[in-house]
């Protein structure tokens, strides 16, 4: 029986031809609804290489059983699989982390610097022609060199966001609840507070937590209003981490200064007002979104379906335990 792969969205390449090379790829072309995609899985797929808009929850997994020997999301963020379901049912889960750091950082910065410095309500005057040339006081913004930098969740992006912002000479403060390794390079340079510190603090706020039950609404409105009020909120994680409605309410009544939000808490909508909030930057989730980025995150997608597969452990595998436990024998 030859081996199946299912994802929705095709994947860029190299991904196509690495899999192609082993199993047979279906690619769906769009995102379909669990029921949809359950009853693709019931035809029998060793396989599933979703991206973060497919939701992976037990019952999309039981479809797919007993066949079903991996997912392998085409993501860092792995919110949208159900990852202790999947390992009671000895299903490995695997994401891509590491190759999109330094874009999704970079990302991070570009906001925070369009945020604090004002650089997209600029744009807009320009377009509008409303610019009547210099003036002293035009649209002032903050000062990144010495401003702090509180960084909520210390991984690999928050770790990049670090490096960057010390370049600007910000003073950098991290919050991270879990037991992190941290680069000897920021050693002395940076220093860990609680949250609580850092929304008061902080003149920048960076998220790069991931979305789970405890970070759900991590920043809401007692937040909101206990942070600056000259203060700048980043968001490159994941849009629910934030609540929406209190954020445009901060915006609109000047609890903080500005925003600069690359996701959203129902994507792709954004809440009532918010597009309407001149002190917001707003990018459609582009993280990731490089062409040498998306084509890593590939490799390494495709290389995490290779080694399930083959009944190896996968290289940036999430639930080693579901593997260890059923160790499969390669699929024909
Ligand atoms: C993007 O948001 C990712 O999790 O890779
Ligand atoms: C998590 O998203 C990380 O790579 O830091």
């Amino acid at each position: 029986m030859t081996a199946r792969v299912l994802c929705t969205l095709p994947l860029p390449d190299p991904f196509a031809a690495m899999v192609s090379a082993r199993a047979e790829l279906d690619v769906v072309g769009s995102i379909v609804p669990s029921a949809d995609l359950a009853e693709r899985l019931r035809h029998g797929v060793d396989v599933l290489a979703p991206q973060l808009r497919d939701r992976v929850d037990a019952g999309v997994m039981d479809a797919a059983l007993p066949r079903l020997r991996a997912v392998c999301n085409y993501a860092v963020g792995f919110d949208n699989i159900d990852v202790p379901a999947a390992t009671e049912r000895g299903i490995v889960v695997t994401n891509t982390p590491g190759v999109l750091t330094d874009a999704t950082a970079d990302c991070a910065v570009g906001l925070m610097l369009a945020a604090a410095r004002r650089l997209c309500e600029g744009d807009h005057e320009m377009r509008e022609g409303r610019y009547a040339g210099w003036e002293p006081e035009y649209l002032l913004g903050l000062d990144l060199n010495g401003a702090t930098l509180a960084l909520v969740g210390f991984g690999r992006i928050g770790q990049a966001v670090a490096r960057r912002a010390l370049a600007f000479d910000m003073q950098v403060l991290y919050v991270e609840d879990g037991d992190v390794p941290v680069d000897p390079a920021l050693a002395g340079r940076v220093r860990r507070v609680d949250f609580d510190t850092a929304v008061r603090e902080a003149d920048v706020i960076s998220l790069h937590t991931p979305l789970t039950a405890q970070t759900r609404h991590l920043v809401g409105e007692d937040v909101l209003r206990r942070m600056k009020p000259t203060s700048v909120l980043v968001n490159t994680s994941r849009g629910p981490v934030v609540d929406e409605a209190a954020l445009v309410r901060a915006l609109r009544e000047g609890w903080i200064a500005a925003a600069g939000l690359d996701v959203y808490e129902r994507e792709p909508e954004m809440s009532p007002g918010l597009a309407e909030c001149r002190n917001a930057v707003l990018a459609p989730h582009l993280g990731s979104a490089t062409v040498k980025t998306r084509a890593a995150m590939a490799r390494l997608c495709a290389e995490n379906v290779l080694a399930a597969l083959d009944g190896e452990l996968p290289p940036t595998c999430l639930n080693p335990d579901a593997w260890a436990a059923t160790k499969p024998a390669p699929a024909s």
